[in-house]
């Protein structure tokens, strides 16, 4: 555990001159938010805290408003358990939380539920988006490294549980019944909203109706999957990349199939 801690606090510290140095050229906001893949089950304290840094730094890019430019609290150099404490004290206070976990996991989910003073809108909401939703739509897992990382750059102590190798989301896909075949997913899935198939010409993306004819079932599956990693010729790279989260293998493997059998 102290090891942990210097090293935070040797990356809080370099944060900090990185963050000021930074502030003192002009162009250097909305860094393209990195994707990263990670295994649920194979994380330590510490590589869930780092992991949590960098959605805050990145993906989740609480940096944009979270900064010393006065936006929203600078969360980077404020002690969250201090703060939980004096927020959960004061009076105005009318939300669910009861300790530092809840109430930094409530401020993310329900921004509007208690606004910090100055910081409002008109009407007492909250500028500070929902972060589970889209478009910043952090997964329950990703929200929990955010928040150990926001305990334990201040060294308190990381109360959230580490992930298990079977992630929640896992639990409630089970939930949502399996579509019942390989158009049905499509439709589910929104595909036909950037590409031509089934009864859809849209031409956002290139026409699936002939995808067999450029690629192997194999690339098929990864241009779903990763859409990102080749970008077809001719198109900008706009397809959500979130269907492997979304989809059972199941439902993957019917569209792929679908596809590669020429999409009729
Ligand atoms: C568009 C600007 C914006 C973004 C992006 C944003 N926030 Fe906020 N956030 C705010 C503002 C403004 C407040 C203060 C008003 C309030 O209480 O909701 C706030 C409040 C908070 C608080 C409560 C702070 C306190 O002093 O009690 C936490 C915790 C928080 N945000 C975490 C995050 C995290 C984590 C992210 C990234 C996943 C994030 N925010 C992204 C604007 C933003
Ligand atoms: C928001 C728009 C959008 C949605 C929704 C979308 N795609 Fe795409 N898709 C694209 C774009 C744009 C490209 C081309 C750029 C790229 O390669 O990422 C693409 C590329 C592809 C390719 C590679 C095609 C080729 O000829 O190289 C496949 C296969 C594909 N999408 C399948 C799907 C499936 C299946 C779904 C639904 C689960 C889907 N897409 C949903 C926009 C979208």
């Amino acid at each position: 555990m102290p090891i942990v801690i210097k090293v935070l606090g040797f990356s809080v510290a370099l944060t900090l001159v990185f963050t000021i140095i930074t502030n003192l050229l002009p162009q250097v906001e909305g860094e393209a938010p990195q994707e990263k893949t990670f295994d649920p089950g194979a994380f330590t304290e510490e590589s869930f805290v780092l992991l949590g840094e960098d959605l805050f730094k990145g993906k989740g890019t609480c940096t944009l408003c979270h900064n010393n430019m006065g936006r929203a609290p600078d969360i980077l150099v404020m002690n969250m358990g201090e703060t939980a404490a004096e927020r959960l004290a004061d009076t105005r206070y009318q939300g669910k939380a009861t300790d530092t976990e809840s109430y930094l996991r409530e401020s993310m989910l329900e921004p509007s539920l208690y606004v910090v003073k100055n910081y409002g809108k008109k009407g007492s909401k909250s500028p500070m988006p929902v972060i589970n939703k889209a478009p910043i739509q952090l997964s329950e897992i990703e929200i929990n490294a955010i928040i150990a990382y926001m305990q334990v750059k201040d060294g308190n102590q990381m109360t959230v549980a580490l992930p298990t190798a079977t992630p929640p989301q896992e639990k409630t896909k089970t939930v949502q019944a399996l579509a019942e075949n390989a158009e049905a997913a499509i439709s589910q899935y929104g595909c036909t909203a950037c590409h031509a198939i089934l009864t859809s010409e849209s031409e956002i993306g290139p026409d699936l109706r002939n995808v067999a004819t450029r690629l192997s079932s194999a690339e098929i599956r990864q241009s779903i999957i990763e859409p990102n990693a080749v970008i077809t010729e001719g198109y900008s790279p706009m397809m959500p990349s979130n269907f492997a989260e979304q989809m059972k293998v199941k439902e993957l493997e019917m569209i792929v199939q679908f596809l590669a059998e020429g999409g009729q």
